[in-house]
């Protein structure tokens, strides 16, 4: 990631949500405050390199995007690339999209969040960070508006099973919406995302859905985690025999 080095910390900052020290008190984030202007939020949890916020805030500078990626690398990348463009629109925040969706964003101000090809993480003992999980649905129908939407992608056909059976797991909470269509691919941002890029220039297939969130409350207990199981597919297509079971990467 070349153009990482091409600004300053400083030069990047007006893109970058401040980092909270450690051991100080958690402080909301006010969208107003941050943005300066009252413009509706969206929220797109592991941007990556960040090609969805940077075409669809230059392409809509009337809708505020808010960015949360775990990898500082990331977020320094994607800063990089607004700042280049001067996009205004946009703030990153590096840090688990999981806790700043639950701790930092009010109930009810978000329009639209997004979540596209999130990591699947395979092993037992990586799981507890993958990010699609009934907490994070729980976490997501909160801070979304009523009629706010929930738009998602994957390559991987087993998670996006795991992922629309939780969300139908929050019965009315959420109401299922026609899933978005793909772009056209005409060029090289023409894509949703980087990896919607890759996995689409490899002719893989990519799974979307959308929900609405509705007026209707959350049921008493949170659905079950269905829980992701690599089918034997991928085995073969990764592996020449399958692996004994949590040595998938
Ligand atoms: C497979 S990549 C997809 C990146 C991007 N959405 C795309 O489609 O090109 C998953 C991204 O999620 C980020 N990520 C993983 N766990 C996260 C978390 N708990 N909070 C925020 N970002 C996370 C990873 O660092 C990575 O950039």
């Amino acid at each position: 990631m070349p153009r990482t080095k091409k600004f300053t910390r400083e030069q990047l900052e007006p893109c970058l949500l401040p980092d909270i020290p450690r051991g100080d008190p958690i402080p909301p984030i006010v969208w107003r405050e941050l943005f300066g202007n009252d413009h509706g939020v969206e929220v797109e949890i592991g941007f990556g390199k960040g090609l969805f916020l940077t075409t669809s805030a230059a392409a809509n500078p009337e809708i505020n995007y808010c960015g949360v990626e775990i990898e500082r690398k990331y977020q320094l990348y994607a800063a990089t690339r607004l700042i280049e463009r001067g996009i205004t629109n946009v703030c990153l925040a590096c840090g688990d999209g999981r806790e700043i969706l639950r701790d930092r964003i009010a109930p009810r101000s978000v329009e639209v969040l997004h979540v596209y090809f999130p990591d699947p993480w395979w092993k037992t003992k990586h799981r507890k960070r993958r990010v699609f999980t009934p907490e994070f649905v729980r976490a997501a129908g909160n801070v979304l508006k009523c009629g706010g939407r929930l738009s998602i992608a994957t390559d991987v056909e087993a998670y996006h099973g795991v992922m629309t059976r939780i969300v139908y797991g929050m019965g009315p909470a959420f109401r299922e919406l026609p899933p978005p269509l793909p772009s056209e691919g005409k060029d090289e941002s023409d894509y949703l995302t980087s990896f919607e890029r890759k996995f689409r220039m490899e002719g893989r297939p990519i799974y979307r859905a959308a929900f609405e969130r509705t007026e209707a409350s959350f049921p008493d207990t949170l659905p079950q985690d269905p829980g992701l199981t690599r089918p034997f597919k991928e085995f073969d297509k990764y592996n020449s025999s399958p692996p004994p079971e949590d040595s998938s990467t």
